[in-house]
């Protein structure tokens, strides 16, 4: 599809981005801050995972404006079960929540929820929310909403591994024909391209077990800014940065690796 270039000239140095050619089709993102972004206000944490959600409607717009096609959100960790139940209990409504208030906005969109994670380990109410969620936007063809609940890289990976196992030993699968491609059949993404680039928000420069598998050749972005300051202009930045990065998969040219 033929896009005109975009230009914006609401904000002062607002980043004008290419929306034709090297936009990455998949990003993923850390949204980390929301905690501190509460505590900067006098506000309790939970205020920040608030405003953390109602971001993410505004970014999934910018991201469909600029024909990005799979967008990772990083909810809820394996990890984040550590945290004191109230805000476990909390981060795990936001979703129901989310549902309710921007559904209707995301199917006028075109957009398609998906998820990644370990799912039937979640609260009831949440599965339910989701599911809903994603039976309504089934036939929508647009940006893929895919928001990571539950999940942790080691333990998809290990999922994997078992199930390759299970496989090898009943015949199913021949050892000698494994290679990458079929692992990357094993995981929570195996329908989805790996992403091109991954984006954390509020400072912190680490994965936290996220996509590892996945984002061997993927470009990095940090930023200070928390995720509920995460604007279109920050998000904007993030694409033009990514558009003037030369990528080589390891080669000497921008051979994307071949993904089936
Ligand atoms: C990390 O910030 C954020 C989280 C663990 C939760 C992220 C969840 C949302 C943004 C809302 C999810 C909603 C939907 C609909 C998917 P932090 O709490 O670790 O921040 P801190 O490091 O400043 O304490």
């Amino acid at each position: 599809m033929f896009r005109l270039p975009f230009f914006k000239k609401s904000k002062q140095n607002k980043q004008q981005i290419d929306t034709i050619h090297n936009v990455p089709e998949h990003i993923a993102i850390i949204m980390d801050g929301n905690g501190r972004w509460a505590k900067q206000r006098g506000l309790p944490r939970l205020a920040g995972h608030k405003q953390g959600m109602d971001n993410i409607k505004d970014i999934v717009r910018t991201a469909n404006k600029h024909g990005v096609k799979i967008l990772t959100l990083y909810a809820f960790s394996t990890e984040n079960w550590k945290r004191p139940k109230s805000e476990v209990d909390y981060i795990l409504k936001l979703p129901k929540e989310f549902i309710h208030i921007y559904l209707p906005e995301l199917i006028e969109e075109n957009v398609q929820i998906k998820t990644i994670g370990a799912f039937d380990l979640l609260p009831e109410h949440t599965q339910q929310a989701v599911n809903e969620a994603k039976k309504r936007t089934e036939a929508n063809n647009g940006l893929i909403l895919n928001i990571a609940l539950n999940y942790g890289s080691r333990d998809e990976i290990l999922q994997a591994i078992k199930q390759i196992t299970r496989d090898v030993q009943s015949n199913s699968l021949d050892i000698e024909k494994l290679d990458e491609q079929i692992v990357s059949n094993y995981l929570y993404t195996k329908d989805f391209i790996d992403p091109d680039l991954v984006i954390r928000t509020s400072g912190e420069q680490r994965l936290s077990n996220f996509l590892l598998w996945q984002i061997a050749y993927a470009e990095f972005w940090f930023t200070d800014v928390y995720w509920p300051d995460f604007d279109e202009t920050v998000f904007e930045q993030a694409l033009h940065d990514y558009q003037s990065r030369k990528r080589r998969f390891g080669g000497l040219t921008n051979n994307k690796l071949k993904q089936e």
